[in-house]
């Protein structure tokens, strides 16, 4: 069985400027894999490229042992890559049900879970109650719930979340949490990019640290919560 997602020598580049040098990387089937580093890394130009908003210079990126490099971002998301991007990108004046009706797609694959509006309004109650309402109207967390809901409604194989929890109150965070853990349960496989580290570390199953866009480390999250020095040298936390 291949990996859920694996992304080989993988080179990205924003005009002359390389910010993903050769990257190796694996998702395994129904796991969450932390990808992790400062600011600059390169982790949102990372998702951008498998997400087929960036394109590669050089590598591949496969999605269940099927190549997705060279397709654009519309047939990588038909394929089963779901893209929650940093900083939500909703649309203001839409309703969360529009938001919800645009994405959906039925899913092209043995789904575990298969996410119709109503499955996606089950993980997040806040939103069915908030159907009719703008977009732009609601709260950052609510946004964020909405964000994550638009990607399920793709019904993606793979679920890519660009630091879902940036600028959400605590107990907004724990909802947050608490949705991608069920994912998680439900078998979704996830990369999973966040500068929350204990909540990073609390629900990944692997951990990838870039630097300068170059794998630094990788390993298990207990491995990485024990190392001051390392999360002190690739995260910058002291
Ligand atoms: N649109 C862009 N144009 C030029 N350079 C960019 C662009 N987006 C990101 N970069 C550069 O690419 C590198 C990686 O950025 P990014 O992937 O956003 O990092 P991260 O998400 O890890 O903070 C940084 O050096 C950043 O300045
Ligand atoms: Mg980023």
């Amino acid at each position: 069985m291949p990996d859920a997602l694996s992304l080989s020598n993988v080179h990205v580049y924003h005009g002359e400027i390389c910010a993903v040098r050769g990257l190796e990387l694996t998702c395994a089937e129904g796991a969450v894999t932390a990808l992790l580093g400062r600011n600059g890394a390169g982790k949102t130009t990372t998702l951008s490229a498998i997400a087929g908003l960036l394109g590669t210079r050089q590598g591949r990126i496969d999605l269940f042992g099927a190549p997705l490099e060279g397709r654009g971002p519309e047939a990588i998301c038909r394929a089963g890559i779901g893209l929650v991007p940093q900083g939500r990108r909703i649309f203001p004046s839409l309703t969360v049900l529009e938001h919800l009706q645009i994405a959906y797609r039925a899913p092209r694959h043995a789904a575990t879970r298969v996410f119709d509006i109503a499955g996606v309004e089950a993980l997040f109650p806040r939103l069915r109650e908030r159907r009719r309402q703008l977009a732009g109207s609601m709260s950052g967390g609510e946004q964020q719930m909405l964000a994550i809901a638009r990607a399920l409604a793709t019904n993606p194989r793979v679920l890519l979340l660009d630091e879902p929890a940036e600028g959400l109150a605590p107990q907004i965070v724990a909802e947050v949490a608490d949705a991608i853990s069920a994912l998680k349960a439900a078998g979704l496989s996830i990369l999973l990019v966040e500068h929350n580290l204990p909540l990073a570390l609390r629900l990944a199953d692997t951990c990838v640290v870039l630097s300068s866009g170059e794998v630094a480390w990788r390993g298990a999250p207990d491995t990485l919560a024990n190392d001051p020095d390392l999360m002190a040298h690739h995260l910058g936390v002291h």
